[in-house]
């Protein structure tokens, strides 16, 4: 497995692979790797000739300094991780390397980013994109994995790779659960005990959520009963919200033309925890 820190050696190295016409996925991740990450992983080792994972911890997309500080960092776990599934390519590039300059760039996604977590986390999105942007750049893949936990995340990168006719196959991985039911990330690593316990209800409503779909329940009402029950356990919901899954925009009901998404944020022992399931 081979590590390169800057850009131009990289680049040089997939050169002389694509010379050989090999076909090249990108797993862009920040780090904290788990088997969430390792689902990504084995679809692109399946599916191209080399996979590149990028380990970026990205500060344009964090809205909060604390956040963006805390933010499990574990490269050296990471890259066992990664050589023990084969990955060919590790990009571990610092922020300077990235981002000589702060960049100027604006993106506006319309509807896409004015809900869920565009809207609490204001700027997140433009950072995500920009970021994206540089490594498909940089790496130009045939194909590039993301994990359905970051659903909006997905939405949005489709729309840039429509926008700016990237000639990228993009793939969406089902979301990676441990036993209670607690959907991977690696915000989990910072979860004490008794956190892991609480963060599993996430999961559990989402599940009563998805009930509610089936019974054809009003999800305005739903949505309040299973906000207050998650509140009197001591987990803090910034949104739960209803919507159709492939606008993300908010829906009331269920109609058979649609599939629904219902997406939660919440803060369990200190921790910002996003989930999602889609029926
Ligand atoms: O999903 C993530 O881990 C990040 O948002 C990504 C896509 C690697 C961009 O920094």
């Amino acid at each position: 497995m081979q590590i390169f820190r800057d850009i131009s050696s990289l680049q040089l190295s997939l050169n002389e692979l694509r010379l050989e016409r090999k076909t090249v996925g990108l797993v862009p991740t920040m780090g904290a790797l788990h088997d969430g990450h390792a689902a990504l992983l084995k679809a692109s080792l399946a599916e191209n000739d080399v996979t590149v994972c990028s380990i970026f911890v990205n500060p344009t997309q964090f809205n909060n300094d604390d956040d963006l500080k805390n933010y499990p960092r574990t490269f050296d776990l990471d890259t066992e991780f990664l050589k023990s599934f084969d990955c060919d390519i590790v990009f571990n590039p610092s922020v300077e390397e990235m981002y000589p300059k702060n960049p100027l760039l604006k993106f506006n996604f319309g509807g896409l980013e004015q809900s869920m977590e565009g809207s609490h986390r204001p700027g997140h999105f433009n950072g995500v994109a920009i970021v994206v942007s540089k490594l498909f750049n940089i790496v130009n893949p045939d194909r590039a994995y993301f994990g359905q936990k970051d659903l909006q995340q997905y939405k949005i990168i489709s729309q840039l790779v429509k926008d700016l006719s990237y000639n990228i196959e993009l793939r969406q991985i089902p979301i990676k659960r441990d036993d209670s039911g607690l959907a991977m990330s690696s915000r989990n690593k910072r979860l004490s005990a008794g956190g892991l316990k609480s963060a599993a209800k996430l999961n559990q409503t989402l599940e009563e959520a998805k009930k509610s779909i089936v019974d054809h329940k009003d999800f305005d009402k739903v949505r309040t009963e299973l906000i207050n029950n998650l509140e009197i356990e001591g987990i803090s919901v910034e949104y739960l919200e209803y919507v159709n899954a492939d606008s993300l925009e908010s829906v009331k009901n269920n109609s058979p033309n649609n599939s629904v998404a219902v997406c939660i944020a919440a803060t369990v022992d200190g921790v910002r925890l996003i989930d999602n399931i889609i029926f």
